[in-house]
């Protein structure tokens, strides 16, 4: 069977064991690591899209690989929207994971409202080519974190459907609902219709 080699252009180390772990055989995930890569990858859009798309292309032009990458960002409906693009940096730069959701649990304070989403696009660079795949996760910002699992928002978010947030599931469990993973079995089928 042909491998299907792809370079995955980010830094996150979560999302890499992410995409591993959806991305399985005829496909090969390639890191910004493997492949010697050392650079801070720009996000400076207004947009999802716009960011994942500079992501992939950076990468393509430095490594002229069929490639991808993906923007995520956690949108809460009585925020307007918040984080949104802005998720990772929400709380300023250089704050971690934790200052971001102390400033998300406070903006919430006193909001019936607590719907939110959680939305991914894939920039999918193939044969000199942009594609763009959209996955989106529905759920509900809890008053009180819980869970040690997985990363950034994921201790105050409980997706529909679940009464655990995405922090006390383990990674298979996390892909029965996540929009990464949406994101990435679209990406799939649409790889499996070009090359299989
Ligand atoms: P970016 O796509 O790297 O810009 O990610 C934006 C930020 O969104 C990350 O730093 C995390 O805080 C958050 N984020 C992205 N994906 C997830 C997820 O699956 N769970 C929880 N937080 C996430």
């Amino acid at each position: 069977m042909e491998i299907i080699e792809l370079v995955f252009a980010t830094n996150n180390q979560n999302k890499v064991n992410e995409i591993r772990s959806i991305l399985q055989t005829p496909f090969h995930v390639i890191t910004l690591k493997d492949a010697g890569i050392d650079i801070d990858i720009p996000e400076p859009h207004a947009t999802l899209e716009a960011n994942a798309s500079e992501k992939s292309s950076t990468i393509h032009r430095i490594t002229n690989m069929n490639c991808f990458s993906e923007d995520t960002g956690l949108e809460v409906f009585s925020l307007n929207g918040e984080p949104g693009v802005k998720s990772a940096r929400y709380a300023g730069e250089g704050r971690n994971f934790q200052d971001n959701i102390n400033l998300l649990i406070e903006k919430l304070k006193g909001k019936p409202d607590r719907t939110a989403q959680f939305r991914t696009v894939v920039s999918l660079i193939w044969n000199n080519q942009e594609f763009l795949f959209t996955g989106i996760c529905k759920g509900r910002i809890i008053e009180i974190q819980k869970g040690s699992e997985g990363f950034g928002y994921d201790p105050v978010f409980v997706p529909d459907g679940s009464d655990k947030s995405f922090a006390e599931m383990t990674m298979d469990e996390k892909n029965k609902f996540s929009h990464r993973k949406k994101a990435v079995v679209q990406l799939i089928e649409f790889l499996k219709q070009k090359v299989l």
